[in-house]
């Protein structure tokens, strides 16, 4: 397909890594690593382009002409009868002055310095979590680290009740299919759905609540920035504490689970974290990269563009394989290992661009805790791999993972 132009391609293949398989989720990489060597601006059967490069993938993010939506304003990927919640009006699927718009008004409670203030409470979920794993002789990573970890600070940041995270937790995994929902078998479509109605109820009650009694916290925030004149309407604040809630919960417990696995599963390297500690934020970034949360994410093309050899018209719909891209080994030395000494370990998890990730620093800063503690704490442990299963989510997330101490 390399030399091709899209218009002289009719159909296409999944290259031998159809990402709806539901064997793929299981090892990803083999067949990640396949596809990008065999056909690295993939026509999918879908009429979609994969691209697999880092390179060809950091230049989509960077240069390329692109929208989030097709030209009459639909997305390419999400579910158009997806009606209350729909991820259709979140920040995500916007462009230019109207996703600037969004992103503003939501920033403030990331950045360095607010999250400074919220970084003891890590510490002490963190702390607690392993105490009492070390009481138990074991623990199940994703419920009493992952998951407990993230969701109670997103709830922090947005002034959520915290005994509501169970159902938090349900929802937001449903949710998260949502963003691929055209591609999905009909049952995920109807759950995802159902989702966003219970999650649309519930945060416009919530809305009403915290109109009524303001607190200080994001929710209240972004109602005071609508009373400030800045048309933020109901359907729109409910939309976007719902998006923030999924984006906040499903892709750090991606983080954190995964990355603990991988610490399992080559102690050399939780013992080296063990031992030198400093090494933490680079190890942040190798868990990022090693076994990446979101594997693929979407661009349409405002313009035609050149990606690698192959010429992709105007409207063409990108995905851009950030799980292929950071295993990419004209990027990376042997990519296939996890190495929390790395140099240059510039992953690309985080997408690019005017959409890269929001939640970044909050996110790093949650698994550095979660991580430097886990391993200098913890001794050696193994997996239940009988009791090991995916959630829901679309998102690369476990369901549960209960390790054992030896
Ligand atoms: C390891 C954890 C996380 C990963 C891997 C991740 C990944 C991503 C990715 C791939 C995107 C799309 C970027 C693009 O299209 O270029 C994104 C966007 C976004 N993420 Fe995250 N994310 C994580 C944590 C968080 C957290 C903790 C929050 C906080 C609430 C968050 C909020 C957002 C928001 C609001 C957007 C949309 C930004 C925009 O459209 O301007 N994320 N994230």
């Amino acid at each position: 397909m390399s030399d091709a132009t899209a218009e002289s391609a009719i159909v296409g293949d999944w290259g031998g890594a159809d990402p709806f398989a539901p064997s793929f989720r299981d090892d990803p990489y083999p067949a990640l690593n396949q596809l990008r060597e065999s056909d690295p601006v993939n026509l999918t059967p879908v009429g979609t382009w994969r691209i697999s490069r880092y390179a060809d993938v950091a230049d989509v993010f960077r240069n390329a002409p692109t929208s989030m939506t097709l030209p009459d304003g639909s997305s390419p990927n999400m579910d158009d009868q997806d009606n209350r919640g729909s991820f259709r009006e979140f920040m995500l699927n916007k462009d230019g002055p109207d996703h600037i718009r969004l992103r503003r008004l939501v920033l403030g409670a990331f950045t360095p310095r607010a999250l400074k203030n919220i970084e003891n409470q890590i510490e002490l979920i963190v702390g607690e979590a392993l105490d009492k794993a070390l009481k138990e002789g074991g623990m199940e990573v994703i419920e009493d680290l992952a998951l407990r970890v993230p969701s109670r600070m997103i709830c922090r940041i947005m002034g959520l009740p915290e005994e509501d995270i169970d159902l938090f937790t349900e929802w937001t995994a449903m949710r998260t299919n949502a963003f691929f929902a055209r591609f999905l078998p009909d049952e995920v479509v109807v759950g995802a759905r159902k989702a966003g109605e219970d999650m649309a109820d519930y945060f416009e009650a919530m809305i009403k609540k915290r109109r009524a009694q303001p607190t200080d916290d994001l929710l209240s925030n972004l109602i005071q920035s609508e009373e400030d004149g800045d048309r933020l309407g109901d359907v729109e604040l409910a939309v976007q504490a719902i998006g923030l809630l999924t984006a906040g919960f499903e892709t750090t417990i991606g983080l954190i689970g995964n990355g603990t696995r991988a610490f399992i599963e080559n102690p050399e390297q939780s013992r080296l974290l063990k031992e030198q500690p400093e090494l933490a934020a680079n190890a942040v970034e190798e868990c990022l990269r090693f076994d990446t949360p979101v594997l693929f994410n979407w661009r349409v093309l405002t313009d035609e563009y050149k990606v690698g050899e192959t010429v992709l018209p105007t409207n063409s719909v990108l995905w851009m394989m950030l799980g292929s891209a950071n295993h990419d080994p004209l990027q990376f030395d042997n990519p296939d290992v996890f190495d929390i000494q790395r140099k240059n370990v510039g992953h690309i998890s985080f997408g690019g661009g005017a959409h890269t990730c929001l939640g970044n620093q909050l996110a790093r800063m949650e698994a550095r805790h979660a991580f430097r503690s886990f391993c200098s704490r913890m001794p050696q442990a193994k997996i239940r791999y009988d009791e090991f299963e995916w959630s829901e989510s679309f998102f690369r997330v476990m369901g549960k993972m209960p390790i054992e101490f030896s």
